[in-house]
Order: structure tokens, then C-alpha cells, then sequence
């Protein structure tokens, strides 16, 4: 007996590391974490409608090829559900490559989405894992908490209470860089790791219900993304001199960032610095992707 199932329709949303402290390498090549996830209300939109094959069309700034994380989600998923395909439509508006970890959100709608499209019965848990061999920054994605302590290689997830609204100045500088994280956790330095203790001090303040502030912002990876883009550095003392503010890196970059006092603050903050080269955006914390509705549009 067919059934027939209704398209789906899903906002991922970007993120930003509040902190993220790098303890160290691992015997697998990767590094251990500390870091504070937080969504925000910036956001990509697909949807996903039964079809017999999968296909992806993109409106906006990302490949239609398997480096997109939405085709590998798909086919990941789509072992343990072999006669099922999909037309995927991405309308990508979280900057690429960014440090805003828009790929890994996409791919983390595609895993929800797709199951539940495709009814394959898989447990969160397993979910998890799926996310995990995609990207260390897929399986945050997937939990229902709009804010999240992550460790081991960012995968090991401990979910966090929303904080009030937090009202966020963002900017996107015009760099890019092939194999970006890749690249800037090769450039790491010992003398740069750090015992996670700020990430776990802001984990504990959220989970008290607190509201984070300045003092508990902070990357590890900055120095190193600083000697990965060679403008970087630069850039950032450009920004900060600018708004008269201090600006904080989010994940591998090179995306920075200001906790503002609130939306007014945050577009008085875009305004000063929107000569610059880039893109400037006003955000602020979102849900996550889970708690929004994973819509019906038929
Ligand atoms: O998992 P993802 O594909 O996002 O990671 C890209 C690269 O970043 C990895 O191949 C690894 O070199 C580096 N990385 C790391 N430690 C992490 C996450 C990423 O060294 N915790």
C-alpha cells in the first residue's frame, strides 16, 4: 500500500558561539571543545516534497553538488530508507562559510524533515550519530534547546534553557577561505588551548536562566583564524574602532560578533559600521530548529 505524504516545510537557523575554548587535540585527529551554541532568528528555508529520486535547487549562495550537507544528509538518511527520494528547495540566506554554521543547520533540517517525510523509524539517539558523521557542528541542530554546552568535538551535547532575548550585532567580512575549519584548526597552537572553564562558567549561567554577558565571550580559534585570514586581524581592529565596541569571533569565523543592549543598540552598532566591507546584519536569539514546526504545506 503507498502512502502518500504531505511536503514539508522547515526554518534552520544560524547560530553563533558565545564561547568556544579549544582543549586540546585528540587521537583522532580532531579537537576538544567547550563551547556555547546559540540560535538565532537569521534563518534558511527549505522544503522537501515526496519524489522518486532526490533532486536540490538552490536559491542563493551555496553548491547544488554533494559538497552541500543537504544532499549528504539525504543520502545518509536515505540508506535506511532506499526507495525514497525528495525535491529539496533551499533558499539560503544565512551567509556561507561563515562560522554561522548555516551548512550544518541545513543538514540537520534534512535529517528531521526527511524522517519524518519518509516515516523512517531511526530514535533521536541514532539521529545523533547520523548528524555526527556529517559534521561535528550537525548534531546541535538536531535537539529541541535554543542554546547548548557542547563538548568532546562539539558533538557531545548538554541542552540549555533559553536566556532572555539576547540582541546581537553581526558582521560577515568578505573573506573566504578553501577548507576553512579545516585550515584554521591546523593553525592552532598549544600555548592557544584553554581548560574550558569560561565555556562551562557561561554553561552554568544559562542553565541558572541568566543572561550572559560580555565577560563571558570569548574564541579560542582567533588567533589562528587571524594568521589563516591574512586580513583578518585588521578587519576586526577596523570594527572595533568603528563602533567603539569589542567584537568576538564565532566558530572558525570569519563571522564577528557584539552582544548588544538590545535591537536599537544593535542597528545603532550595524549603522557605525556599515562602511566596512561586508555584510552587516541586526540578529537576535531564536528558537531552535526542532521547537519550530516542521509545517505541512500540503
Ligand atoms: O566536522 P567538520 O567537517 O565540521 O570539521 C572540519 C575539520 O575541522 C575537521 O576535519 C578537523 O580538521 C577540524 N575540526 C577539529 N576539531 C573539531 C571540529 C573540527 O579539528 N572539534
Amino acid at each position: 500500500m503507498s502512502v502518500i505524504h504531505a511536503a514539508r516545510a522547515v526554518r534552520a537557523p544560524a547560530k553563533v558561539n558565545l564561547c568556544l575554548e579549544i582543549l586540546g587535540r585528540r587521537a583522532d585527529g580532531y579537537h576538544e571543545l567547550a563551547t556555547v551554541f546559540q540560535a538565532l532568528d537569521l534563518y534558511d528555508d527549505l522544503q522537501f516534497a515526496p519524489l522518486s529520486s532526490l533532486s536540490l535547487a538552490v536559491d542563493g549562495d551555496a553548491p547544488t553538488t554533494e559538497e552541500n550537507l543537504v544532499l549528504r544528509a539525504a543520502q545518509a538518511l536515505g540508506r535506511l530508507a532506499p526507495d525514497n527520494g525528495a525535491a529539496v528547495k533551499l533558499c539560503k540566506r544565512i551567509p556561507s562559510g561563515a562560522g554561522l554554521g548555516g551548512g550544518s543547520s541545513d543538514a540537520a533540517a534534512t535529517l528531521l524533515a526527511l524522517r519524518s517525510l519518509w516515516g523512517v523509524e531511526i530514535s533521536d539517539e541514532a539521529l545523533v550519530q547520523l548528524a555526527a558523521g556529517l559534521g561535528a557542528d550537525v548534531p546541535v541542530f538536531t535537539y529541541s534547546s535554543p542554546a547548548a554546552f557542547a563538548r568532546g568535538r562539539g558533538d557531545v551535547i548538554t541542552p540549555l534553557p533559553a536566556a532572555a532575548e539576547l540582541s546581537f550585532a553581526l558582521t560577515v567580512p568578505p573573506f573566504t577561505l578553501p577548507a576553512k575549519t579545516a585550515r584554521i584548526f591546523s593553525e592552532l597552537r598549544p600555548e592557544e588551548y584553554s581548560d574550558g572553564s569560561r565555556a562551562r562558567q557561561l554553561a552554568e549561567t544559562m542553565s541558572r536562566g541568566e543572561t550572559p554577558h560580555k565577560d563571558h565571550l570569548w574564541n579560542g580559534l582567533f588567533s589562528a583564524a587571524c594568521r589563516a585570514f591574512s586580513n583578518l586581524e585588521e578587519y576586526s581592529r577596523a570594527l572595533r574602532c568603528a563602533s567603539g565596541r569589542a567584537w568576538t569571533l564565532s566558530g572558525a569565523g570569519p563571522t564577528l560578533f557584539h552582544l548588544t543592549a538590545g535591537s536599537e543598540d544593535s542597528r545603532d552598532v550595524v549603522q557605525s559600521v556599515r562602511s566596512l566591507p561586508g555584510t552587516h546584519l541586526a540578529v537576535r536569539s531564536g528558537p531552535s530548529l526542532r521547537s519550530q514546526n516542521l509545517g505541512e504545506t500540503e
